[in-house]
C-alpha cells in the first residue's frame, strides 16, 4: 500500500541546521519539499508537528551536540504527547547518514532517519510513521534521483542564496568522514542548475554561492566543468556576483583560474583549503598534493586576479605531527597571506584512516599549536582588512544591523560592512567608502547607489 502523504495545512515545520553550508542549503530544501504539504517554518522547537535536526559529523564535538539537542526536543515532545499533540523527530544529515538506525537506538525520541542524498524521500518517511509501519531510515545514495524531485520553486526572502552543485567526495583525506557519508563525487546537469538559479534571480537574489565539498572537482556528464558552469550562469541578468566553495588543490585548473581574471562577476575571493603546510603531514593526509604546489596554485592566481581575498582551513595536531611540520605551517600562512581561515583542532573519525594512525596527538598540545596558528592568521586578517581603509568599494546590502538605522553588506571580498544609511539599500549594490576596520568587519560612509 503506498503510504498516505498527510497534506492537511497549518502544521509547523522546525529545521536546525549544524555543520557546513551544505546543510544549510539542504535545509532549505527540506522545507521547499515540506511545504506542499502544509508545512510552516517554525522559529523554534515549541509547538513543532515536525523537528527536523540536519547534522553535522565532520568533528566529534558537532556529533555530541545532536545528542544533547535530542535530550532536550524529546522533552518538549513529551510535553506535547501530555497535551493529546504529535510531534515527529527526524535526524538529517551526515550523523544520520553514518549512524543510521543506531541513532533511533540510542534516542527512542527519533521517528525517522534520513541521510543527506535520501532527503527528498522525507514526505513518504513521515506518512510511514503516522500509519505506524514500514522502514523509518532512507540512506541510500541518489543524489541523481534527488536532484531530479527537488521543487524547481525555492523559499526564502535573501538577497543571497547557495546553490549545490556538486556532492562527494573521492579524495580520501585520511582525517576526513565526508567520502563515507556524502558518497562519491556527483555533478547535477547544467540545465537543472540554470533553472534553479534563474528561479533565485527571479526571486531578487544578487549573488549565488555554488557549493560542493569538491566544487572545483565539478564535472558534469555533459563534459562542463566549473568555469563554464560559472561562465553561463554569468549571463543571468540579476545575478551580480557568483562565489563557489569547497575547493580542493588538486582540482584548481587552469579554465578556473583563468576565469578569475576573466568574469568580473565571479567575485575576487578563493576559499582553498591546505590543511597543512607540511609535506610529510600531507603525504600522511593523502592530499595528493605538496606544500610547494599549494603555494604555486596561489600565485597562478593571483597572476590571474592580483586582488584576490585567499581563504583557507587548517588542521593542528593531525597523528604524527612535530614541531617542525607545524612550524612548517606558519610558514605557509606568511607566505601566502590569508584575508580569512578556518583552524581546527585534529578531531579523531571513527573508521577514517587517520584515527588508527600511531602518534595521536595530546589536546594541550593541539590547543598549543591552534592559538598560535590563530594568532597569525588573525593578524593576517586585520592586515588584510586594513587595506580597505579609505577605499571606495562596491557593497551588495543584506540586512539590517544590530543597531537601528545600520544596514550590514559584504564587499566583492565577503568582508562584512556596516554603514548607517536607508534599510531601502537592502538588496542593492552601492559604493562605499571605507573608514575604519576591525577583525571581523569594516565600517563605511555610504556614497552613492551603483545598482
Ligand atoms: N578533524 C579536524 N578537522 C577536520 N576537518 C575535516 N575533518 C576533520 C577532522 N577529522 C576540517 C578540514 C576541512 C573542514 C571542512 O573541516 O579542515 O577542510
Ligand atoms: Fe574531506 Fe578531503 Fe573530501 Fe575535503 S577533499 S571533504 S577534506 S576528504
Amino acid at each position: 500500500m503506498p503510504p498516505v502523504i498527510d497534506r492537511s495545512p497549518d502544521k509547523r515545520v522546525y529545521i536546525k541546521s549544524y555543520g557546513c553550508q551544505m546543510n544549510v542549503y539542504d535545509s532549505e530544501r527540506m522545507a521547499d519539499i515540506l511545504r506542499p504539504l502544509g508545512y510552516a517554518l517554525a522559529d523554534g522547537p515549541e509547538g513543532a508537528d515536525l523537528v527536523v535536526l540536519n547534522t553535522c559529523h565532520i568533528r566529534e564535538k558537532a556529533t555530541e551536540k545532536v545528542y544533547s539537542e535530542l535530550g532536550r526536543i524529546k522533552a518538549l515532545k513529551l510535553e506535547r504527547a501530555s497535551a493529546g499533540e504529535r510531534m515527529i523527530v527526524a535526524v538529517a544529515g551526515c550523523v544520520a547518514q553514518a549512524e543510521g538506525a543506531e541513532i533511533m537506538r540510542r534516542q527512542p525520541a527519533v521517528d525517522l532517519v534520513v541521510g543527506p542524498q535520501a532527503y527528498h524521500q522525507l514526505p513518504e518517511l513521515i506518512a510511514r510513521v503516522h500509519r505506524g509501519s514500514g522502514e523509518r531510515l532512507a540512506a541510500d545514495f541518489t543524489p541523481e534521483a534527488k536532484f531530479d524531485t527537488l521543487p524547481v520553486e525555492r523559499g526564502g526572502t535573501g538577497v543571497t542564496a547557495f546553490l549545490t552543485v556538486q556532492e562527494g567526495c573521492d579524495k580520501f583525506c585520511a582525517f576526513c568522514v565526508v567520502p563515507y557519508t556524502r558518497g562519491a563525487e556527483f555533478s547535477r546537469s547544467t540545465s537543472t542548475i540554470l533553472t534553479e538559479a534563474r528561479a533565485l534571480a527571479d526571486r531578487g537574489v544578487r549573488e549565488v554561492t555554488l557549493l560542493g565539498q569538491n566544487v572545483n572537482a565539478f564535472q558534469n556528464d555533459e563534459g562542463v566543468g566549473l568555469a563554464d558552469l560559472i561562465r553561463s550562469l554569468a549571463k543571468i541578468p540579476g545575478l551580480d556576483r557568483l562565489r563557489y566553495t569547497t575547493s580542493h588543490p588538486r582540482d584548481m585548473d587552469e579554465a578556473l583560474i583563468a576565469a578569475h581574471g576573466e568574469i568580473p562577476s565571479l567575485m575576487p575571493y578563493l576559499h582553498l583549503p591546505v590543511q597543512s603546510g607540511s609535506d610529510r603531514i600531507l603525504r600522511s593526509m593523502n592530499r595528493g598534493h605538496t606544500a610547494d604546489h599549494y603555494v604555486n596554485l596561489i600565485g597562478k592566481v593571483r597572476a590571474a586576479r592580483p586582488d584576490i581575498a585567499i581563504s583557507g582551513d587548517f588542521i593542528v595536531g593531525f597523528p604524527g605531527e612535530r614541531e617542525d611540520d607545524f612550524e612548517a605551517t606558519l610558514a605557509l600562512v606568511r607566505a601566502v597571506g590569508y584575508a580569512s581561515a578556518f583552524t581546527f583542532k585534529y578531531s579523531r573519525r571513527p573508521g577514517t584512516p587517520g584515527a588508527a594512525m600511531p602518534g595521536q596527538i595530546c589536546e594541550a598540545e593541539k590547543d598549543s599549536r591552534l592559538s598560535r596558528l590563530q594568532s597569525l592568521l588573525e593578524d593576517q586578517r586585520l592586515a588584510f582588512n586594513a587595506k580597505s581603509v579609505g577605499r571606495e568599494m562596491a557593497v551588495l546590502f543584506e540586512k539590517r544591523g544590530r543597531h537601528p538605522g545600520q544596514i550590514i553588506g559584504r564587499t566583492p571580498y565577503l568582508q562584512a560592512v556596516h554603514v548607517e544609511a536607508s534599510a531601502s539599500l537592502i538588496g542593492r549594490i552601492a559604493t562605499v567608502t571605507i573608514a575604519s576596520a576591525a577583525h571581523n568587519s569594516l565600517a563605511g560612509v555610504q556614497v552613492l547607489e551603483t545598482a
